[in-house]
């Protein structure tokens, strides 16, 4: 048992300033993928064949594929297939923005599908158009109901984003992996930013709580 915490500590503010990357590379993601998986959502539960078919085919995808899968293809693929060498935070967000959005449309079909359809039939009875009834009766009730399942989908994020490392990206997991080989240590390094990963984790968690009472609060 040789662990050295001390051969870490000038790397400490280093590895620390992963969280940010990580942060900004998981909200733009999930941003990304909220607005994608909104759109999904409509398409599913819509009256057009073509689009319902194409939002299954598009979950289908998403899900029936490993998410390192779709990030390799897009960084190391594209490139040979339309010349643009794409940069590794572009190419992360691009891929979990795409591939949460495949997730986050299954949620918020189920969401909007739990909404009692009393809701639905009143705004059609006062002459409501679609618009405005998704817009302001049916998606505030339906996004209540699933905040846990999009925190859970948020967490889901946050840790999958360790997969960047593998293309270079400089986040939590990839710096753990510089200073384990500017180091020669191994342990220290991943212990450290599984600490990080955990309480960022917990923090989520703890926020998420937050806000449901709030909304609860609210009814
Ligand atoms: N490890 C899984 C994969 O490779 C995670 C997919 C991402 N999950 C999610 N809820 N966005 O496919």
């Amino acid at each position: 048992m040789n662990l050295d915490f001390f051969k870490i500590v000038p790397s400490i503010p280093f590895i620390l300033s992963g969280i940010w990357v990580t942060l900004l590379f998981v909200l733009v993601s999930a941003v990304l993928g909220f607005i994608i998986g909104t759109i999904l959502s409509l398409f599913k539960i819509s009256n057009v064949k073509g689009l319902r078919w194409f939002a299954d085919a598009y979950t289908s995808i998403f899900r029936g594929t490993p998410l390192i899968l779709q990030l390799m293809i897009i960084y190391f693929a594209t490139p040979q297939l339309i010349g643009y060498n794409i940069p590794a935070f572009l190419a992360g967000i691009l891929a979990f923005g795409l591939n949460s959005g495949a997730y986050i449309s299954e949620i918020i079909r189920a969401g909007i599908q739990a909404v009692d359809k009393g809701q639905r039939e009143a705004a059609e009875a006062l002459a409501i158009p679609y618009k405005p009834m998704m817009k302001d009766i049916i998606l505030p009730q339906a996004l209540k109901n699933i905040l846990p399942a999009l925190l859970n989908e948020f967490i889901t994020l946050t840790k999958e984003s360790a997969i960047v490392s593998t293309i270079g990206f400089l986040d939590i997991m990839r710096r753990a992996q510089v200073v384990s080989a500017n180091t020669y240590t191994a342990f220290e390094p991943l212990l450290f930013a599984g600490l990080i990963y955990y309480v960022l984790v917990m923090s989520l968690t703890v926020l998420g709580r937050y806000v449901e009472r709030r909304l609860r609060r609210s009814e």
